[in-house]
This record gives C-alpha cells, sequence and structure tokens, in this order.
C-alpha cells in the first residue's frame, strides 16, 4: 500500500508525545516508509513542524485533519506579514519562557519561520562541494558553511559517503571556530553525544593530537564511532562518562569544551514540538547539571587552558548565571575573549560570552563562554 505524504504526518503526529519528541517519532517512522521519494519525505516533515509552529491556534479543531489545514493557512497569514506580534507573542511561544528569558518580537517572529539547513564542508571544500552538489548555496556566512535548499537526499549523496561534509547548524559550528583548537592539542569534549562538534574540532585539528570524547549515553557514543570512521577522524578516543567528579581519565588538557544538555529553547525554529514539552522545571534542573559538569571537569585543564561552554539555549537560568557561579566558585580562572567571527555582515566574538540568537545567523539560537586557567 502507498502512503501519501499527509497520512504519514498524521502518524507522526499521532505517535508524538513529551515521551516521543515529533524530531524522533518523524525519524522512526519515515525509516518505516524508505519508498518515499526525497521530495515527499520533506514534505512530512514540513507538514509536522508548521503542524507544532501554529499549534496553540489549532486546540479548537476537533480533527488532526482540521488542525493541520488551519497550521498551513496560519503559515500563509504570517508569510504575508497579517498575524500581529502581540498575537504571536501571546500564542507562539508558552507562557512561562517570558519568565526565564528576554522575548523580543524579533526572536519570535524567527521561530515561526521554517529553519535553513547548513552543511559543513571539510576544511577549504566547500567550493568544490559547491559545484558538484546540486541545491548547496554560498552562505555569506562562517567558513566552509554552505546553505543547502534542494530536495536531494543527502544522506544518500556519495559527497556524504566520502564524509565531505556533514549536517550541522550554523550556531553549532561557531562553537567550533571558538574553541580554536590546534593540530596537536588534546582535547576534551565531554558531551560529545553523536560527534557533531567533535567532527569539526577534529578538523580544525587536521586529524592531529588528540580528543577525548564522552558521553553518558553510549549508544550516543556508537553513533559517533560511526561517523568519524565515515568522516576519516582517527584523532580520538571514546569512553562513557556521567557526568560525576569520577573522571573518565587523568590527562590534563589543553582545551575542554562543554556542550552541555540543556533546555534547548534556541533550537525551537527547528523544533517546535519541544516547545509543548519543555518545562521550566527542565530549565532549573539542567542549569544544576550544566554548574555542575563545569565544576567536575574544571581540574582536568593545564595551566593556560582552554574552557569553553556552550548550550543551545537561551535561558538566563543556563547562560549567564552558569557564568556567574562558575566565576564566584573558581578562583583559579578568568574568563577567555572569544576569537573574532565574521558572518552575515557583522562581527561576533572579542568577548568571553556570545549569544547567537536564530534571527543573527539563521540557526539555532547558542550561548557560549569561555575562560582561561591561570598559570600558577
Ligand atoms: C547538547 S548534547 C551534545 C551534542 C554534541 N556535542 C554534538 O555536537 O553533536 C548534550 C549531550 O550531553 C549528554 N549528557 C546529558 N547528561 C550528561 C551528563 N550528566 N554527563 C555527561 N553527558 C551528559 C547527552 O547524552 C547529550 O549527548
Amino acid at each position: 500500500m502507498r502512503f501519501s505524504a499527509h497520512d504519514i504526518a498524521v502518524e507522526v503526529i499521532r505517535a508524538a508525545g513529551r515521551e516521543k519528541p515529533a524530531d524522533q517519532a518523524l525519524r522512526d517512522i519515515l525509516k518505516k516508509h524508505r519508498e518515499l521519494p526525497p521530495f515527499d519525505a520533506s514534505a512530512v516533515s514540513r507538514a509536522v513542524f508548521t503542524y507544532y509552529r501554529w499549534h496553540a491556534w489549532l486546540r479548537d479543531e476537533r480533527t488532526v485533519d482540521a488542525r493541520m489545514r488551519l497550521s498551513r493557512r496560519l503559515a500563509e497569514r504570517f508569510a504575508a506579514n497579517t498575524i500581529p506580534h502581540a498575537e504571536l507573542r501571546a500564542k507562539a511561544i508558552p507562557t512561562w519562557t517570558s519568565e526565564v528569558m528576554e522575548v523580543s518580537n524579533e526572536w519570535v517572529r524567527s521561530l515561526q519561520q521554517e529553519p535553513t539547513l547548513w552543511l559543513r564542508a571539510k576544511s577549504g571544500t566547500s567550493a568544490a562541494l559547491l559545484q558538484q552538489l546540486p541545491g548547496a548555496e554560498q552562505g555569506n556566512s562562517l567558513p566552509d558553511a554552505l546553505r543547502f535548499a534542494g530536495e536531494t537526499d543527502l544522506f544518500k549523496t556519495p559527497e556524504f559517503h566520502a564524509g565531505e561534509f556533514e549536517i550541522q547548524d550554523i550556531a553549532s559550528q561557531a562553537v567550533g571556530w571558538f574553541c580554536a583548537p590546534k593540530p596537536g592539542e588534546t582535547w576534551w569534549d565531554t558531551c560529545a553525544g553523536e560527534g557533531g562538534k567533535l567532527l569539526h574540532l577534529s578538523d580544525l585539528m587536521q586529524n592531529k593530537g588528540l580528543i577525548w570524547a564522552s558521553d553518558r549515553a553510549e549508544w550516543r557514543l556508537k553513533t559517533l564511532k560511526r561517523r568519524t570512521a565515515r568522516a576519516k577522524a582517527f584523532n580520538y578516543r571514546a569512553a562513557v562518562w556521567d557526568g560525576s567528579a569520577k573522571l573518565p581519565t587523568k590527562t590534563k588538557f589543553d582545551g575542554i569544551l562543554v556542550d552541555a544538555p540543556c533546555s534547548g529553547l534556541g533550537t525551537w525554529q527547528r523544533n517546535p514540538h519541544a516547545r509543548w514539552t519543555t518545562t521550566a522545571k527542565d530549565v532549573e534542573e539542567l542549569a544544576a547539571i550544566q554548574k555542575q559538569l563545569l565544576t567536575n571537569v574544571a581540574n582536568s585543564l593545564k595551566p593556560g587552558g582552554r574552557l569553553i561552554f556552550a548550550v543551545c539555549t537561551l535561558t538566563r537560568n543556563e547562560t549567564v548565571d552558569v557564568v556567574d557561579h562558575f566565576n564566584a566558585t573558581q578562583s583559579g580562572f578568568e574568563p577567555l575573549p572569544l576569537p573574532e567571527l565574521q558572518a552575515h555582515g557583522r562581527t561576533f566574538g572579542k568577548t568571553p560570552t556570545v549569544t547567537f540568537w536564530p534571527q543573527d545567523l539563521g540557526g539555532n539560537g547558542m550561548f557560549i563562554a569561555g575562560w582561561r586557567r591561570k598559570q600558577t
């Protein structure tokens, strides 16, 4: 039996909930429908995410079909600029948001738009990739960053299998540039997950030196191993670490990246379902974990070593408050101005903390902070 993109989108919406985020339900269900042409698979994703982007407007409609139709009409009205700011602020995000962060009209409007798909070409190869990959476009952005607006299934392209590019959000790419690891250094990516930032660090290090990659979730590290093999990134060692004071190694590092678990409010454009499942309690709990992670790894830096903290969220608890806590409890560190980055005609960095809003780079919201361990 052949299913339409609409039927599959309905199946995803029915399967999604707090226990099963929509992006995961989407991945699982699309895997079952491998026969679906790439164009239709993108139509499923668009329909699902449009639904959750306009979720608070849909409650009076009785059926999923009717809600999906209304969400499409709302997206058209938004594109025609006929939905007032006040209505967007009241309905596009949960009410608790304004208690935990600065809510601007620009941010809320950015959340209602479809996100850009960003690629990161292997160092120095973006010009060649632009020629080879239909749909790849110059992004006027960070070095090696390309936008992708094509319909090709990127995972099936020979360039992807040859490790010539990764799909990586632009703000996540900025984190790698802010780490600025040098070939031959020793780094620790403490929350390496499936390796998005590790692959960038390895590329910037020209595969020379060593990166310890740890995560609490062993299954994520297994995916990381598959990705590193494809990208031909060999200068790493993986170890499970649960974030506790019992560290996986006694090594002293030139740099440590804590890409910490967070509430993810910076990803609400790309992943609108999370707006309706994340809570203010999550924000508090995750902020406590972030403080603990920084405290536990601080002594693993060499004197002069760099500590980079990154979260794809914008709440005060998980950004400036974490920085204040670290500064108040760790006398052996000084704030480190992050390297200067040029993107979208603007300069970022040169300060010890940087906040990217989705409207700045056309990517996730992200907060980054840097410190240097004082020479003793
Ligand atoms: C923001 S994600 C990391 C994304 C990854 N660095 C990348 O670029 O693809 C945060 C990661 O922290 C891990 N994590 C959650 N709690 C942790 C803890 N207490 N200790 C270590 N890792 C943890 C999660 O499994 C998740 O992979």
